[in-house]
């Protein structure tokens, strides 16, 4: 692949001292704090996002047998049809198929699902109350429902989050709680323009979100380096548009078709989350620019730009027949979306356009929010929009930082603080997204493979440590330019600008970009359960503590769904109940991992061997302070590690002196019928060639293959 060289990414070079300022206050604020603990001593289950109220109810909770009903209290399809989601929900880990039944009266010793609540709790909102005699849900809405079915698994031990079955009990913990959410917009934005997540791995992502009660997927479909969604009267959009991504060429089918797009919104409408799909413009659309040459201002399409690149270009605004070409070309697109997207909202885009003069840039704003209004959807567009003239009832994405807020009330306030300005003039209402704390693309800290840093760095305190209230606020939170009235909730977002290991530099190799869903856990978890809090919990229970300690209960959960979560050194993680440290013989294929012939040399290649379990195939696995683990022969007291610290698919795995280094750490994650073992260095598997004896290990990606799936003895 080839790479250009990088400019300055989002923003100016100029704000990066703002970056860099924010980073070392960042910095000052960690150190100063004392580190968190879980506090064992809750009175109640923890739960994540933290409900409006939750009371302990004195007994042991409810234990779910094979025989217990899900009773639903309607006849509705959408209530009955959550019924039937918490018994998938909990079928793997239980291995019970809970009968779902409606009916007029309840039971008794059943969960049961009452939708006839009172009006007062809203779409969203919702009662709980778990005792020895069950569990019921009481909503007005089937949405509410979905929402305290959430809190209803969380209720349960972590092991039910397990794709396999395991022992119990299954007691649900004996609590009463009344719950709805702060604001009623709870997004997360997944940036598949970079990055291209095939179907099955958005609605993976759908799932994992709507855990933490988010209600809206942004899908950022389009940029620079590719345009993901099929628009029939334009299909060189996908057949050129969508060839490329951030570091890939040469792709056939990096794009949603109609009925892939429609089967996604379907099914994020079963999670009770809205599709927001987003076309960006005017910048960020050189893919389009590549599809459809009359958007070029020589009528030339431009080549399709697979590159890491920022604000490279624009459609061709600068005469009136190239305004019309623009504004037919949004007109057909938006018309095709539009109509395939049942929520009520179309994203424009309309940020980082450096090029762009303010006619250019109110010619796009022009053409765009009048295409969406046209088709009856609410315009919503990055907050730079705020500069045109809005229609009624615009909803603005605010996309700023502490560079930002620091100018709030100043005699200069920032460009985007004058934007925000103008949108509140005009009416609008505002998501937050500030991308110092919700931005999920920043690294945690220096130490994580992906991910950017202009912003600083994001921890999981970072990304708690804020209020849509002040986002846009002075520095001691005073004088927001946005009143607490115009706001309508909270986006996390997840930009893929820099998807693979070594993030710090260009990609030598496409090797280096791990599967699109191990780049979302990682940066996802645990962050995104913080914006997910922040949206959703009243403010008055915002506390880090308890959110910290609520956090860290969640990290076993995630090990137990298979979530390649970042075990985030500002969280207290308790120790996973069954940790694997210890001596273990490693199998898989019917073989086991074997240093051969009792080596004792470093540099041995590992092979799978016939299991006889003596020292030559005994591991001591040691869990690391990252959450891996290094693995010791028992033998030779060598390592096994990747040869060379390489990052390529194929490099032999090796026994070598323990030295500390992260290609000497492995990540062990549960999978249906055992573990993956990933170096922590590379992200690659460890893979063994056949089911021969003598069969050389290696580190490979991962295909899904039994030759990675490995039983620790
Ligand atoms: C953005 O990060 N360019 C919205």
């Amino acid at each position: 692949m080839s790479v250009p060289v990088c400019r300055p990414h989002r923003r100016t070079a100029a704000l990066g001292v703002a970056a860099l300022t924010l980073a070392l206050l960042q910095g000052a604020v960690t150190a100063a704090v004392v580190p968190p603990r879980a506090t064992a001593a809750t009175t109640v289950p923890p739960l994540v996002p933290q409900p409006a109220t939750e009371t302990a109810v004195a007994g042991s909770g409810f234990t779910l047998t094979a025989q217990t009903p899900i009773e639903v209290l309607s006849t509705g399809t959408d209530a009955v049809g959550v019924g039937s989601y918490l018994a998938g929900l909990l079928a793997p880990a239980t291995g019970f198929t809970l009968p779902v039944s409606s009916v007029t009266q309840a039971q008794g010793q059943a969960v049961v699902l009452d939708p006839t609540g009172p009006a007062a709790l809203g779409q969203e909102g919702y009662t709980l109350a778990s005792s020895g005699t069950g569990v019921t849900v009481t909503a007005h809405d089937a949405e509410g429902l979905f929402r305290g079915v959430q809190t209803l698994r969380q209720l349960l031990p972590a092991a039910v989050e397990s794709t396999t079955v395991q022992p119990g009990p299954w007691t649900v913990a004996a609590v009463q709680v009344s719950d709805a959410p702060r604001y009623p917009y709870r997004g997360v934005m997944l940036d598949v323009a970079r990055r291209f997540y095939p179907v099955d791995e958005v609605k993976r992502y759908i799932d994992e979100a709507a855990t933490y009660k988010i209600n809206t997927l942004h899908l950022h479909l389009t940029d620079d380096q590719g345009w993901r969604i099929a628009v029939g009267a334009l299909p060189a959009l996908t057949s050129v548009g969508a060839s490329t991504q951030s570091g890939f060429t040469g792709g056939t089918d990096w794009f949603y078709t109609t009925a892939q797009y429609q089967d996604l919104v379907a099914y994020a409408k079963s999670r009770f989350m809205t599709v927001v799909p987003e076309i960006d413009g005017p910048g960020h659309s050189s893919a389009a620019l590549a599809s459809v040459a009359g958007l070029n201002c020589n009528d030339q399409a431009k080549a399709p730009y697979s590159g890491f690149d920022v604000g490279i270009s624009l459609y061709c605004l600068s005469d009136a027949q190239h305004i019309a070409n623009v504004g037919s070309f949004l007109s057909t697109v938006i018309t095709t979306v539009a109509a395939l997207t049942p929520g009520p909202y179309l994203h424009i885009g309309g940020d980082e356009t450096p090029q762009a003069t303010a006619a250019q840039y109110n010619a796009y704003a022009g053409a765009a929010t009048q295409a969406v209004t046209a088709q009856g959807k609410t315009v919503m567009a990055w907050h730079q929009l705020g500069q045109s003239t809005l229609p009624a009832g615009s909803l603005l994405q605010f996309w700023g930082d502490a560079g930002d807020r620091a100018t709030v009330g100043t005699g200069s306030e920032s460009k985007s603080i004058t934007q925000v300005r103008n949108g509140v003039a005009q009416g609008a209402r505002f998501v937050m997204s500030p991308s110092d704390h919700a931005y999920l693309d920043m690294k945690y800290d220096s130490t994580v493979p992906y991910g950017l840093s202009w912003d600083g760095y994001v921890n999981a305190q970072a990304a708690y440590a804020w209020d849509p209230t002040t986002a846009t606020a002075k520095p001691d939170g005073t004088g927001s330019v946005v009143p607490a009235g115009s706001i309508t909730g909270v986006e996390a977002a997840l930009w893929a600008d820099r998807a693979y290991t070594g993030s710090t530099s260009l990609p030598s190799s496409t090797s280096q970009f791990p599967d699109p869903s191990v780049y979302a856990d990682f940066m996802t978890f645990p962050r995104l359960p913080a914006i997910a809090e922040i949206g959703w919990s009243p403010l008055s229970t915002h506390d880090w503590t308890g959110f910290s300690g609520r956090l860290a209960a969640q990290g076993p959960r995630w090990t137990a769904a298979g979530i390649g979560y970042y075990a985030a050194p500002d969280i207290a993680w308790p120790a996973a109940p069954g940790a694997l440290d210890g001596v273990h013989v490693l199998s898989t294929g019917g073989k086991s991992l074997d240093d051969p012939g009792s080596s004792t040399a470093a540099g041995t290649q590992l092979i799978t061997w016939t299991t006889h379990g003596g020292t030559n195939q005994q591991w001591k696995l040691t869990k690391q302070s990252d959450g891996s683990y290094t693995m010791v022969n028992q033998l030779s007291q060598l390592c096994a590690d990747v040869s060379g610290g390489s990052s390529s698919p194929g490099a032999a795995v090796i026994q070598w002196t323990c030295t500390g280094t992260s290609n000497q750490h492995w990540t062990v994650t549960p999978v249906g019928g055992g573990y993956t073992i990933a170096s922590a260095k590379s992200g690659l598997l460890l893979t063994t060639a056949s089911t021969a004896d003598g069969a050389l290990v290696t580190q490979q990606a991962n295909t899904g293959s039994a030759l990675q799936t490995w039983t620790l003895g």
